[in-house]
């Protein structure tokens, strides 16, 4: 098999057939079952990997690489994302509208015990754009100016999140995530308080039934095998003025109406929100870990650090990526058309500041 990383970029390291290679699943299988320690070392190296020309259309052979290289896949999601089971451990990435853009992230890094790989497939591509960006987060953390990584690393972070109600809520409300039922997959208050606490995670019950969760962690981590410094929270998915920061990116990099349309809602609306809102209140927020807000000015900077370091593979279908959770983040572009990108995630691994 052919190996190929980007010289000015090596997120991802690319495996595709050689000459007179085969491209079938039980070829690539093979491959894996001899290269497995190359493999892990690549991984934790670059970040992510890229198997592409391979012959892999469906849940079920994603499914069967992704265990061939991790043994240790799981299938309880607590994430915020609505997603679908497609196969015993895998799930569509998410059903989130093509306009909505999902921000870098470490997968569940608001969680003390975070998956350590994330496998996605491209099942189908859209026409147009779509794509699953990643970024080196130790690259992240490192190019943060100084001033704003030393705040980040005293002063830690809060994440704050508020599910809506068994009932579902208000409709008409924009920011209204899904309820905690959903995420809990139970309605007893105890079972989830019980969840939760084992989360490291704090309840509050609102008085409209929903569910504010708030959890202290530290900006940075180490990642718990090459021990590396790691920007690892969703400060920057959470803070409820970085959307709007988001979509300005976006809106560079996909110019069109409806980029332009979405970026003046968004900036309306977090204004808006400002003013109808408690912090506390927003469906997401993040401040320091003694609750006082980060300033604005940082999140923008943290955000336009993430867009240097981000890199776009254009999807095709038969497409996986794997992704080392603890160094490497992931998102999604807005697209047209139809998009279908699969999703399987391991066991979670505690990780040390
Ligand atoms: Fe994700």
């Amino acid at each position: 098999m052919q190996q190929l990383a980007d010289p000015k970029q090596s997120l991802p390291l690319e495996i595709s057939p050689g000459p007179g290679d085969g491209r079938s699943l039980d070829d690539l299988l093979a491959w894996v079952a001899t290269e497995k320690s190359a493999l892990e070392t690549s991984l934790l190296k670059h970040g992510a990997l890229r198997f592409h020309g391979f012959d892999i259309p469906d849940a079920q052979a994603f499914e069967r690489l992704a265990l061939a290289i991790s043994p240790d896949l799981k299938n309880q999601y607590l994430g915020t994302s609505p997603r679908n089971a497609r196969s015993e451990f895998t799930f569509t990435a998410s059903e989130l509208p093509p306009h909505y853009p999902i921000m870098q992230h470490c997968e569940m890094s608001f969680l003390p015990s975070a998956p350590t790989r994330l496998f996605f497939a491209c099942t189908m591509a859209s026409g147009a754009a779509g794509e699953t960006p990643m970024a080196d987060c130790r690259a992240v953390w490192r190019g943060l100016a100084p001033a704003v990584r030393g705040r980040f690393a005293e002063r830690g972070i809060r994440i704050i999140r508020n599910y809506g109600p068994p009932t579902g809520g208000s409709r008409l409300d924009p920011w209204q995530l899904k309820s905690w039922p959903e995420v809990f997959g139970t309605q007893d208050r105890a079972e989830v308080e019980a969840t939760a606490a084992r989360e490291g995670t704090r309840c509050e019950w609102r008085e409209d039934g929903g569910l504010r969760l708030l959890r202290e962690q530290p900006a940075m981590q180490r990642h718990p095998l090459t021990g590396e410094e790691v920007w690892f929270n969703h400060a920057q998915v959470f803070h409820s003025e970085a959307a709007r920061f988001e979509y300005r990116h976006i809106l560079r990099r996909q110019p069109s109406l409806r980029s332009l349309g979405v970026t003046a809602l968004l900036e309306s609306l977090t204004a808006a929100k400002r003013v109808l809102r408690r912090p506390d209140d927003f469906a997401t927020h993040c401040t320091y870990a003694d609750g006082s807000e980060i300033p604005v000015a940082d999140i923008r900077h943290l955000i336009d650090v993430f867009w240097r370091h981000m890199v776009f593979p254009r999807w095709e279908r038969g497409d996986v990526v794997v992704i080392d959770n603890f160094s490497t983040s992931h998102g999604r572009m807005p697209f047209h058309g139809p998009r279908e990108i699969l999703v399987a995630f391991t066991q979670g691994q505690v990780v040390a500041a």
